[in-house]
């Protein structure tokens, strides 16, 4: 039998800037990431395509996953037409769009605790089935394919900083990741992950942006008047490598956005207490530094991204693992310092 097959890896990525799911997965503002580097936290998804499969299967982490669900079979779909176009026009491809899909993915850190492990996810298994189908290697195309799966996911398949652009038509056709800055612009930003809990989130993110948009009358301020404006500010912190004002903006955002989660109703709590001793260990050291040289921004799990400018390095871990490094069951923190990366799906 002939078997088609290809590899990918996607790295996650941190937004701050609040987020929409819809049926199409629009964000109801524009929101800006950073996509940290595959080196340390990633998803490495392998497909093999078959006229031997008689159905798609999907096994995530060794352990047989269903692939029915809505936002799954969007991007399948998708991926399928794009695959059948390809073989109208040239007789002699195999006509892999009628085969089933058999598709192995492994995430190398925590899947559903706030790591973004759907982000990456998806964005793997999109660019992992448009590889085996050769289909043109168009990003933008397959981000907004991937974002059907999981909103976040459209932003793992470009490196450094991205915008997500809420867009206006109501089909979502021209909402799309693009690049604000590569992240060779900034050099000497890092990010560590310090990995609080591994626990699957009792919450989903869709379940919890759904409760949150039809209840949080404070999400509405949020979409109208604070984030576009820090949208912009933070496009500007960016370009000029402004260290202080990057990190206030994100720590305010991300503030912003538990507080919408506390607001909705019945109550999100995503963060916990190893979190909240995080929040006020970075601002103790921002004030006995007199400026902000570190940022901890938080997405929907109690683990923290913190952010810092290398020169500050041995000051931020050091501190760390002053607190955290020697508490009984802390051995899971995982201070390692990763440094965003340009590299986009490729080829393992
Ligand atoms: P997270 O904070 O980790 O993104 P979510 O609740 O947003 O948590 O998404 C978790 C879901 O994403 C998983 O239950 C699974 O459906 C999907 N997912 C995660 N990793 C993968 C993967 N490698 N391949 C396919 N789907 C994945
Ligand atoms: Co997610």
């Amino acid at each position: 039998m002939t078997v088609y097959t290809a590899s990918v890896t996607a790295p996650v990525n941190i937004a701050y800037w609040g987020k929409r799911d819809k049926s199409l997965n629009l964000p109801t503002n524009s929101l800006i990431s950073v996509t940290l580097s595959q080196k340390d936290l990633r998803t490495l998804t392998s497909v093999a395509s078959s006229a031997d499969f008689t159905s798609d299967k999907l096994w995530l982490n060794g352990t047989e996953q269903t692939l029915d669900t809505p936002r799954t079979q969007a991007c399948l779909a998708d991926l399928r037409s794009l695959r059948r176009q390809l073989e109208q026009n040239d007789s002699t491809l195999p006509k892999l769009s009628e085969y089933g899909l058999h598709i192995v993915s492994e995430n190398n850190f925590p899947t559903a605790a706030g790591l973004a492990s759907s982000a990456a996810g998806f964005a793997a298994l999109v660019a992992a089935i448009a590889k085996v189908y050769q289909l043109p290697h168009d990003m933008t195309e397959i981000s907004k394919i991937a974002r059907k799966g999981s909103g976040s996911a459209c932003r793992s398949l470009f490196g450094g900083y991205v915008a997500w652009e809420m867009g206006s038509k109501e089909d979502g056709s021209d909402s799309r990741a693009v690049e604000v800055a590569p992240l060779s612009h900034w050099p000497s930003m890092k990010a560590a992950i310090l990995v609080v809990s591994d626990d699957k989130k009792d919450t989903p993110s869709t379940v919890g942006m759904q409760t949150t948009v039809a209840t949080s009358d404070l999400f509405q301020q949020r979409i109208t008047d604070v984030v576009p404006a820090r949208f912009k500010e933070m496009s500007k912190a960016i370009m000029d490598k402004d260290f202080a004002k990057f990190g206030e903006l994100t720590m305010k955002d991300s503030n912003s956005f538990h507080a919408v989660c506390l607001d909705s109703y019945p109550p999100i709590f995503y963060l916990n207490d190893t979190s909240k001793k995080i929040i006020k260990l970075i601002h103790s050291l921002n004030d006995s530094e007199g400026e902000i040289i570190a940022a901890y921004t938080f997405d929907a799990g109690p683990n923290a991204v913190i952010y810092y400018d290398s020169v500050n390095e041995a000051k931020v871990l050091g501190l760390i693992h002053k607190y955290f490094g020697s508490v009984p069951g802390w051995d899971k923190l995982d201070t390692s310092s990763l440094t965003p990366s340009d590299i986009v799906a490729d080829d393992t």
